[in-house]
């Protein structure tokens, strides 16, 4: 199994890119089929799902999309904070408009939720969620998600956008953290 190391961490591949992009494609095409005609505004939250959503774009093919991006973060480090910072805001008209929020992973699940309650306060018509990665056993808000690429293990990974205190988002494949008494 590859491994890398980040900062002080060890870490070993857990999901390779071909599998990624398999998913993404699958989403993809769900997508379209849902979404044709509608005029859909995607908003993909930063950092994290930066390359997400450039891959899911690119393989959504709807000629009446649009896309925007939103910046928060709520992780210092391994543990989340269950900090809510809203850094760049939405300038789009949202009322009336269908919107998908593109996730890089859904743990706890505050972020989403924050995201998807101020975007109907903001009077979209319809708010989708869809994220690549969601971890069940981490969940701890009540949100409906449209659109999940895998369900994960309750365990700390990097790669494809997603960082350990900012290393790591470079990566194409996704990494998992190796715990201590597996280290060499
Ligand atoms: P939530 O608010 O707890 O659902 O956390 C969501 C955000 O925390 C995601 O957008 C990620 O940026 C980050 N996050 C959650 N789990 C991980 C992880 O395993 N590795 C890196 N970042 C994570
Ligand atoms: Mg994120």
């Amino acid at each position: 199994m590859k491994r890398i190391k980040l900062w002080d961490e060890e870490f070993e591949i857990s999901i390779p890119n071909s599998q990624i992009q398999q998913v993404i494609k699958e989403m993809a095409e769900k997508m379209k089929a849902d979404l044709e005609g509608k005029e859909t505004l995607f908003i993909c939250i930063l950092n994290g799902a930066f390359m997400f959503a450039s891959e899911l774009m690119k393989e959504v093919e709807l000629t009446d999309a649009e896309i925007s991006f939103l910046k928060l973060s709520s992780y210092s480090g391994i543990n989340s904070t269950g900090e809510i910072k809203e850094l760049i805001g939405l300038n789009e008209v949202i009322t009336g408009r269908t919107v998908v929020i593109i996730e890089d992973i859904v743990d706890s699940g505050h972020t989403i939720k924050e995201v998807f309650d101020q975007l109907l306060s903001k009077g979209a018509r319809e708010v989708k969620v869809a994220t690549l990665l969601f971890k069940p056993q981490a969940l701890k808000v009540n949100i409906k998600l449209d659109y999940v690429g895998l369900e994960i293990p309750n365990d700390f990974i990097v790669g494809f956008g997603l960082d350990y205190d900012r290393r790591g988002r470079n990566l194409k494949d996704i990494y998992s953290l190796v715990k201590e008494q597996f280290r060499n």
